[in-house]
């Protein structure tokens, strides 16, 4: 299997390598047999190819089993005609991925806001508000006039659907209780339709609780009662925010993994940015990079029936319990004296065994 490495902006660079040692300690340890490949993507692709996502690297992500996706600088690139394509959506779109599951979780060792949580927002990855993917030719953001801004929230019935199924599924899987976030008391319409769709979608899992929950009270609610939910299932913008909130009540946005799939790729990506502030210092912190290489291998695992992937990925959470607990090698986010180098060090190391 190839696993295609996209090493990213800012941070991007850093973490991508303590994520790889990981994965090369977990591919040594379990016999996995995976064949790493890295291309460059971001600021520098731009510079040397033209474009922040050359074509011929996206049709490399569709051939490879799967592909670990870094942190990208989007907010600096320049408008899509000169080849600041925003890569995270190229690949949302261009692979189909329409589920971001994003976890976050209270660690015992590990500060956090919150006493104690575990949940999951899985987001619709593909349309809702997200101009640069919700349109098949044009932007859904587009200026009539110089004074008037607009901007077209595209929400399909087949979205809804299936990003309703990947959240019971999950949930089966777990506590059994999906919470679908919306705003349907507004947006009558497009919210209306995700939730009939979410409440059509519950019917095949009766052993499935399903509450509704407005997104404003969602947002206070995360914060009182962190700990009542499970799995979240909501559109891709409510869900890009949640998940952020989420990963901060759990211990920081250095923590926080995700994986987008479809039904045929899976893409590893930390929930957080390029960090530009702290880019450069190698005190950026790798864990939510390495715990999606981890999220990886156990979705390439379950479609495999392949054990030794989930054991893999089994092994690469249990490090990272470990070592993040150790002040003296975690990373200036959770308080400690570490560095990126260091952890990822310390992380591949307890992988290996
Ligand atoms: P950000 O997530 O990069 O940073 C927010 C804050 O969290 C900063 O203080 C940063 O230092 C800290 N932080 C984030 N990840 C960290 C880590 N691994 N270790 C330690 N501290 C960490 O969000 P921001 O600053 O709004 O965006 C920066 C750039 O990233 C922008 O160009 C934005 O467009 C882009 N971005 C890219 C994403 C992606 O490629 N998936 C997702 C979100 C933003
Ligand atoms: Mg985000």
């Amino acid at each position: 299997m190839e696993i295609l490495i996209l090493p990213g902006d800012g941070i991007g660079p850093e973490i991508t390598q303590a994520a790889r040692a990981c994965l090369e300690a977990a591919n040594r340890r379990f016999g996995l047999g995976l064949d790493l490949v890295e291309r460059e993507i971001g600021l520098p692709a731009l510079e040397k190819h033209g474009s922040t996502i050359p074509s011929d690297v996206l049709e490399h992500a569709r051939r490879a089993d799967g592909v670990v996706l870094a942190p990208l600088s989007t907010f600096e690139y320049p408008p899509a005609s000169e080849g600041g394509i925003n890569p995270s959506a190229a690949v949302r779109t261009g692979l189909d991925l329409y589920a971001n599951v994003r976890p976050a979780w209270t660690r015992p060792g590990v500060p956090s806001l919150a006493p104690s949580m575990d949940l999951v927002v899985v987001r619709e990855n593909t349309e809702g508000f997200y101009a640069d993917r919700n349109m098949a030719l044009g932007s859904g953001e587009f200026m009539p006039t110089p004074d008037l801004a607009m901007s077209v929230r595209k929400i399909t019935r087949e979205g809804c659907t299936r990003i309703a199924r990947a959240a019971f599924e999950l949930a089966m899987r777990r506590r059994r209780k999906v919470t679908a976030v919306h705003k349907a008391n507004v947006l009558k319409v497009t919210d209306g339709l995700f939730l009939e769709c979410v409440r059509k979608v519950a019917t095949d899992y009766p052993q499935v609780t399903l509450d509704t929950v407005i997104v404003d009270a969602m947002a206070a609610l995360l914060v009182r009662k962190p700990g009542a939910f499970d799995v979240i299932v909501t559109t891709n913008m409510f869900g890009d925010i949640l998940s952020d909130e989420a990963a901060e009540l759990a211990g920081g946005l250095g923590l926080a993994p995700s994986i987008n799939h479809g039904d045929r790729h899976g893409v590893a990506q930390a929930i957080h940015g390029s960090a530009p502030d702290i880019a450069g210092q190698g005190i950026a912190n790798p864990t939510a990079l390495i715990l999606s290489v981890g999220m990886l291998l156990e979705w390439l695992g379950a479609r495999n029936d392949r054990n030794d992937m989930a054991a893999a990925a089994g092994a690469i959470r249990a490090a990272v319990d470990a070592v993040v607990q150790d002040d003296a090698v975690r990373t200036p986010d959770l308080g400690g004296s570490g560095t990126t180098e260091g952890y990822g060090r310390a992380v591949a190391a307890a992988i290996a065994g």
